[in-house]
């Protein structure tokens, strides 16, 4: 077989990997919305579990279902190198976002291992059971875990949008609650995770890869106020409680505010439900939420304080009940120098064109970059779209992504 046609079949390799992986809570708009422990969740991880058994990998999950894909080393089993994402998504989402890192990990680690045998130091391919928040309001459920970052405190009580318990979805999805207790993984020696950017930075510079520095902080708050339902057309505006122009003036303060105060940060209210959620009467209750995100901690933290603030004063100015719940605060990280300089290094050796950058998505390599050696590495999105039916990356530049995680995984582990 030529170069040519063995790199054609290279290329589709890992977009056939895709498109498998994406069948998998597939939607008709063409997009993908696999959420924590739904049927499509399942029939995901039990799929890859099986193809990575098929594939000579030692498949097991933990008490969560984080899911493992083991390749012992000759040498070095104590400790090993972990490599992926995670199978979650949000509703509607793409294709790539974290179902690629998992896929370029399986994929660069099979092939090391038909080219070159089994390594050294022991590797593991891991898709991570949640990182998004989509179902939940808790995010990065997985690495938090492996991390021993939550307990089974952390889900008492806890309900999805359609009212279904965490420890119910947990146990019928083969997770059983009762036997969930904390424990941080100490055998992992480094985290490393290929990514799409999601957003445009490198295809407006037309670069292949963007090797990251620092992942922002994020706060998610949920915020309820409480009004007073009434009549639309017998109630006079000055005697209103409307819980949903509170909410709606809130939203629009609270972005002129970063906008024109904090121009790195990002605000976003993505979800709001308003009840009764009809058209004729006065919302009497609202919920709203706030992801915030800076990749400076006191800046952060800072505008929060004062965005916090601003909706207590703005609430009571009203007569309206209000009630702040944090329930993800992460903080922003610096990714391992030394690594970031390796791989630095790999990508000037093959001449691919890169850029070092932040990034303003969250990542599980933040969590795990907080205790141990981390590297992320971006490839382009197309017009920088994500967490959408529209999201793409070219094969091609899935496919530098892949190489270079084989040649840096050679490096680490062979
Ligand atoms: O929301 C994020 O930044 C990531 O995609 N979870
Ligand atoms: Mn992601
Ligand atoms: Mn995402």
């Amino acid at each position: 077989m030529s170069e040519v046609q063995a790199a054609q079949i290279q290329v589709s390799e890992i977009q056939e990997l895709i498109e498998w992986l994406a069948s998998f809570g597939g939607t008709k708009e063409g997009g993908v919305t696999r959420l924590l422990y739904s049927k499509e969740w399942v029939q995901a991880q039990t799929a890859l579990k099986e193809k990575m058994e098929d594939n000579g990998f030692q498949a097991y999950f933990d008490q969560v279902g984080n899911l493992y894909g083991r390749i012992e080393g000759k040498e070095e089993t104590d400790r090993f190198i972990l490599t992926g994402s995670h199978i979650d998504t949000v509703i509607q989402g793409g294709k790539y976002d974290g179902a690629y890192g998992i896929l370029a990990s399986f994929l660069a680690v099979k092939r090391l291992v038909e080219n070159f045998g089994k390594p050294k130091k022991t590797i593991e391919v891991v898709a991570l059971c949640e990182e998004e928040g989509s179902r939940f309001p808790l995010a990065y459920w997985g690495s938090r875990n492996i991390m021993g970052e939550y307990s089974p405190m952390t889900i008492e009580g806890m309900v999805d949008t359609e009212g279904v318990f965490f420890k119910q979805a947990m146990t019928e999805a083969g997770f059983p609650y009762p036997d969930y207790q904390t424990k941080k993984r100490e055998d992992i020696e480094h985290f490393v995770e290929l990514h799409i950017e999601q957003g445009g930075i490198l295809e407006k510079g037309q670069l292949d890869l963007g090797l990251v520095s620092h992942i922002v902080g994020q706060k998610r708050f949920t915020i309820t106020l409480n009004g007073e339902s009434n009549h639309a057309g017998t109630t006079p505006m000055q005697e209103r409680k409307d819980a949903l122009v509170c909410a709606a003036n809130a939203i629009s303060e609270l972005t002129a505010i970063a906008k024109a105060d904090y121009p790195s940060l990002r605000i976003t209210t993505g979800q709001i439900i308003a009840k009764p959620n009809v058209p004729n009467v006065i919302a009497g209750n609202v919920k709203f939420t706030l992801d915030i995100r800076h990749h400076e901690a006191d800046v952060l933290e800072e505008f929060c304080e004062r965005a916090i603030q601003q909706l207590h004063q703005l609430a009571n100015s009203n007569g309206i009940g209000i009630d702040v719940d944090l329930w993800t605060d992460i903080r922003p990280v610096p990714l391992d120098t030394k690594l970031h300089e390796k791989m630095q290094n790999k990508l000037e050796e093959k001449e691919l064109k890169h850029t070092t950058m932040v990034s303003g998505a969250g990542h599980d390599a933040q969590v795990f970059g907080h205790y141990l050696p981390t590297t992320m590495l971006f490839v382009p999105s197309k017009d920088g779209i994500s967490h959408s039916p529209l999201e793409f990356t070219d094969s091609s530049q899935l496919e530098i992504g892949v190489s270079v995680l084989m040649e840096y995984l050679y490096e680490l582990a062979y």
